[in-house]
């Protein structure tokens, strides 16, 4: 990443820190657990059995990857595929190593934050898929939104798998929908993974597994205030804590004081206090059904064209197209 935008990202965060915790109740985003080490984490509660969704999504692509692909492209057109948030690639690779071994044209698009990501992520495609033609482009979903859209010469289908959508709550998930409908053209997809509403003790246990991977991705957050901030947190003194509700499919985490404790943060000039059992929202995990995503779409200007579930029925990939 280059030195500026580095600088630039610090004081984003710097600021939304500042902002969280200053406010009551207090709050800070999950989208500041992915540093390296968060990354880590990441990957770890994904091979954790509770995770359901990772395995459940694996099983989507590998059951359906020929109807997938069949969707996304007639085999004598280019067309693009976009990636949000790309990651490791693991479960795309199904999808891409599918279109290679039947002829489809296409170029592989993954957006991701970290350069580094990117790099690696290219790195294995060109060893694993050496046919494939891969586009990365570096940046924020926002910042990058607008190079998607300048692409008008070739059909766009946009990933965007995980059900990391499940961060944003209704009305900015809503908001999110409609920036990645005003860069679609008639023709386009949007692929996305969406967690579905089930079994409460099957969703609280893949939030809250025994051996702490996921308390510590939780607290993962406080680590980096602390070494990018000049924080003092004892992450000792706080406890991670999961929350479901059934009614709204709304899973909560908290990072939960144990005790009365004070922090300072350098960087901010800003001493912060808490009180016993205080609470620091750091996470929404959104469950979703039909209707509510349906919803979302109209809301949007989407519309569902079709969708995919897994036998267990614990999760869905839609594919959506402009209204
Ligand atoms: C990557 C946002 C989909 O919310 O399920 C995993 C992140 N948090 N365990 C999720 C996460 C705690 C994950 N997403």
């Amino acid at each position: 990443m280059q030195e500026n935008t580095t600088q630039h990202l610090t004081s984003v965060f710097a600021n939304e820190v500042r902002e969280g915790l200053t406010s009551f109740p207090k709050y800070l985003s999950s989208k500041y657990f992915y540093d390296e080490t968060g990354d880590r984490l990441f990957q770890q509660i994904m091979d954790m059995p509770e995770y359901y969704l990772t395995d459940s999504e694996l099983e989507i692509l590998l059951d359906h990857v020929a109807e997938i692909a069949k969707l996304f492209s007639h085999k004598d057109e280019d067309f693009s595929l976009f990636e949000l948030g790309a990651g490791d690639g693991k479960k795309t690779k199904i999808l891409l190593r599918h279109l290679i071994d039947n002829g489809y044209r296409f170029d592989y698009r993954p957006i991701d934050i970290s350069q580094n990501a990117l790099d690696s992520l290219e790195k294995t495609l060109i060893k694993e898929l050496p046919p494939i033609t891969i586009n990365p482009l570096q940046g924020t979903y926002f910042e990058t939104l607008a190079a998607i859209g300048k692409q008008q010469e070739k059909r766009k289908v946009i990933l965007f798998l995980g059900s990391n959508i499940g961060n944003l709550l209704h009305p900015n998930a809503i908001s999110f929908l409609r920036q990645l409908k005003d860069v679609m053209a008639p023709d386009d997809l949007l692929f996305m993974g969406m967690d579905q509403k089930k079994h409460p003790q099957v969703v609280l246990d893949a939030y809250n597994d025994k051996t702490g991977i996921t308390e510590a991705f939780n607290k993962n957050v406080l680590q980096r205030i602390n070494m990018e901030l000049g924080g003092n947190f004892d992450l000792e003194g706080f406890l991670h804590w999961e929350v479901y509700d059934p009614e709204n499919g709304t899973a909560k985490s908290y990072l939960v004081s144990k005790k009365a404790q004070e922090v300072f943060i350098d960087a901010l000039d800003l001493g912060v206090s808490f009180k016993p059992w205080e609470t620091i929202h750091t996470e929404i995990s959104q469950k979703y059904d039909d209707e509510v995503v349906k919803w979302l779409a109209n809301e949007a200007g989407l519309q569902i064209l079709t969708s995919f579930e897994d036998k267990k029925g614990y999760f869905k990939d839609y594919i959506f197209k402009k209204n």
